[in-house]
């Protein structure tokens, strides 16, 4: 196996979740690449000295422009906030490492266009990780939507509902509560939990016309942990909008932080001609999938369990029946990459494919303060 030496950016949440991939993908999938974890970088040092520790990184950096300029490394992998996005992943596409990306591609529209103009200037291999893609079960999706056994597609129906931001207490700014400073978001649930729903149905449904949303803050100042001053909130608490897709179907798409009782309630549906598709985050495992070409008496709703040899990703894990989980969402998402890297035939989510998406996030947000339908740009 050929070495690619690895520097993680931003210890956090999703730099768990990459570092367990980097870590596992060669334990289940057979690659020509082997990832090393040489380098995880973070402004704590105390952090990224525990984190090296306990996942295996051989150094220590607190400044990324050292990573950059460091020739042993291979492969950057960022996993920092949304205003980090833009000028990390350039400087990595300048030194000509290989890209991944945390989702949203960036904070609008605007700095996506920069991005892609220089990672496809530099031409290096690049992903960003919208993750969702590559829970079997909604891959499966894909498939049952490409061999045509929909049809015609008329509904695509998404929301991604939760409930963490509904004290009025809860501060803005700072570790883990940048998601609710606009300067560092760029916007709320809009770009943070609808930029997976828009990812997936772009990916299941193609491209998107145009849009008409609503948008709402329902707490309007929030302690700023940084300043330490009450400052405005500039985000998106909840998001609904619809959609027009290119393919003449019509879309319901809805997100908030203030749905009472929903954690992480992530859920599809799609109606086609001669069937539907639905599926739930919180049973991942599962594909709801309805065939109008049943024998009549026996047509109904099934509940495909996703865990069979033949179901995408699945012999790479344990025996039929037995479930995996979102970590291994990362797991795939990483192997496609590192085979799409081999065969110089690149999987996506590229970058180009993450503006497809801040677009959609950006006529949406127009549309809310414009109270009219939004065209949506091409990437
Ligand atoms: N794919 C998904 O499902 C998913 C889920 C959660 C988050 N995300 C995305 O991942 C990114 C990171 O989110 P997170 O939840 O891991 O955040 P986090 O707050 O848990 O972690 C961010 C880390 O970056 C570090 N950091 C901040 N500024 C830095 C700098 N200048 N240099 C070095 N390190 C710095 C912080 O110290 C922190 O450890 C965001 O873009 C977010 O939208 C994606």
């Amino acid at each position: 196996m050929k070495k690619l030496n690895v520097a993680l950016i931003g210890c956090g949440f999703m730099g768990r979740t990459h570092s367990n991939a980097h870590r596992k993908v060669n334990n289940f999938f057979d690659l020509e690449y082997q990832p090393v974890l040489k380098i995880i970088c973070d402004v704590n040092e105390d952090k990224a000295k525990a984190f090296a520790a306990k996942w295996g990184y051989e150094s220590v950096e607190t400044d990324w422009r050292k990573v950059m300029a460091n020739k042993d490394i291979d492969l950057v992998d960022i996993c920092l906030p949304n205003n980090m996005h833009m000028e990390v992943s350039m400087a990595a596409a300048q030194a000509g490492k290989i890209i991944i990306c945390e989702k949203p591609l960036a904070r609008d529209g605007k700095e996506g266009e920069k991005m892609v103009k220089a990672i496809e200037k530099a031409g290096v291999p690049n992903l960003i990780s919208y993750n969702y893609r590559r829970i079997p079960a909604i891959t499966l999706a894909k498939k049952l939507i490409d061999e045509g056994r929909l049809g015609k597609i008329f509904h695509y129906r998404s929301k991604f509902l939760q409930d963490w931001t509904i004290s009025k207490d809860l501060p803005q700014g700072g570790d883990a509560l940048w998601r609710l400073d606009v300067k560092v978001a760029g916007s709320g649930v809009t770009g943070d939990l609808l930029a997976h729903c828009i990812d997936t149905a772009l990916w299941l449904n193609g491209s998107m016309e145009q849009v008409n949303a609503m948008t709402e803050t329902f707490i309007k100042e929030r302690k700023h942990n940084l300043t330490g001053k009450v400052e405005k909130v500039g985000i998106d608490d909840a998001c609904a909008f619809l959609a027009r897709f290119s393919n003449g179907s019509l879309a319901t798409f809805e997100s908030t932080r203030y749905a009472r009782g929903h954690k992480a309630l992530f859920t599809l549906e799609i109606n086609g001609e001669h069937g539907s598709i639905f599926w739930d985050l919180h049973d991942a495992h599962r594909l709801q999938y309805f065939d109008h070409k049943d024998e009549g008496s026996l047509r109904g709703w099934r509940s495909i369990h996703v865990t069979d040899s033949d179901h995408p990703y699945m012999k790479n894990w344990w025996v039929p029946g037995l479930m995996i989980g979102y970590e291994h969402s990362f797991v795939h998402q990483l192997s496609d990459f590192l085979q799409g890297i081999s065969s110089g035939k690149p999987t996506g989510p590229c970058f180009r494919d993450g503006l497809a998406t801040q677009y959609v996030c950006d006529a949406v947000l127009k549309s809310a303060k414009t109270n009219k339908w939004e065209k949506v740009k091409k990437a």
